[in-house]
């Protein structure tokens, strides 16, 4: 008589009925406000799990393929040690110079050929909507790792985690993002993430040419979420919660000479932080560029480099859920 293998590894199979099995991430208007507090209460579960046991077997047998056209540092290692913490494998194809793609093969038959080796993609790719390309020609879950100046919706998940974990909170704070608003994608994830919670105040701090694009903040404001836009940062930090920074992303300019303009337009520092309160906290998805100094590094409201590990646990759950094992 046939028997049923049993792995010690894995207490429980696949949830086909969680309520992210098999689904895509491509954006932060997926979310609501109970499926963030959802990812978030994953997340902290990760958390607990790797300080007490640091790699576990929950996705034991499954693979990751992590399919980088654009540079990374942080999203493609978090996305690798969160697969291998949970027990999983995975194929890393950050240099897709030395992959197909450099004959000409389309991104479409890409995803088709990785899905036959992977369980999920997690896909960087420097054009707008790539990862709802990459997903229509997909059967397994696709991962948007950030799609040119669109969206970055794990950076966001991340970032309101780091917020949650820090200042215990998302209701009711003042968060101000700074520097280049206009191709940031992250403050644009971060921006409509946020517009999910009650008493939320943004302001937006950048030179003229990088202001926050206007379809953000009409759908953010929308949701009733008051929004200010600024040229200096003095007027609003006194009363800054979070402050958001970010670098100017010189491979988006398409003139140089108006980056080396606009590139020094805001520095961080312990000067300029004199005006900040001490319970607040800086945040930067990075990497930075001279933007923060790091005479400000050890400061206790820097938090950009724990943000890091917050990416961590989130991603550990965001696998984990797409996966159907939370
Ligand atoms: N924050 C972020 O996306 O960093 P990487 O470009 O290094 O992945």
């Amino acid at each position: 008589m046939p028997t049923t293998p049993t792995n010690p590894h894995l207490p429980f199979g696949d949830d086909k009925n969680a309520p992210w099995y098999g689904k895509d991430i491509l954006s932060v208007k997926q979310f609501s406000h109970d499926d963030l507090q959802y990812v978030f209460g994953v997340a902290h579960e990760m958390r607990g799990m790797v300080e007490r046991l640091g790699t576990f077997d929950l996705l034991k047998g499954k693979i990751l393929a992590n399919l980088f056209y654009e540079p990374s540092t942080r999203t493609s290692s978090s996305f690798t040690a969160a697969m291998e913490r949970l027990g999983g494998s995975v194929i890393p194809i950050s240099e897709v110079k030395y992959s197909s793609v450099s004959k000409g093969e389309s991104l479409p038959d890409t995803v088709r050929t990785l899905e036959c080796y992977a369980d999920v993609i997690v896909l960087r790719h420097p054009e707008t909507g790539s990862a709802a390309l990459a997903a229509k020609y997909a059967r397994k879950p696709v991962i948007n790792a950030g799609d040119g100046v669109g969206e970055h919706p794990t950076q966001a998940l991340l970032d309101a985690f780091t917020i949650m974990e820090e200042l215990g909170r998302l209701d009711n704070l003042t968060v101000t993002m700074l520097g280049d608003l206009k191709y940031g994608r992250t403050v644009h994830s971060l921006a409509r993430l946020l517009s999910n919670f009650s008493g939320i105040k943004l302001n937006y701090v950048s030179p003229d040419i990088l202001r926050m694009p206007r379809d953000v903040i009409e759908e953010v404001g929308q949701k009733g979420i008051p929004q200010a836009e600024f040229n200096a940062l003095e007027q609003v930090l006194p009363d800054t919660d979070v402050l958001y920074v970010t670098r100017v992303q010189k491979e988006r300019f398409e003139d140089q000479a108006v980056y080396e303009s606009v590139k020094g337009a805001f520095v961080i520092d312990p000067d300029v932080m004199k005006a900040a309160r001490h319970d607040m906290i800086v945040m930067h998805p990075l990497p930075r560029v001279g933007e923060i100094s790091v005479d400000f590094d050890d400061d206790p409201r820097a938090a950009y480099f724990r943000q890091m590990e917050y990416g961590l646990y989130v991603r550990m759950a965001l696998l984990a859920m797409v996966l159907g094992k939370a």
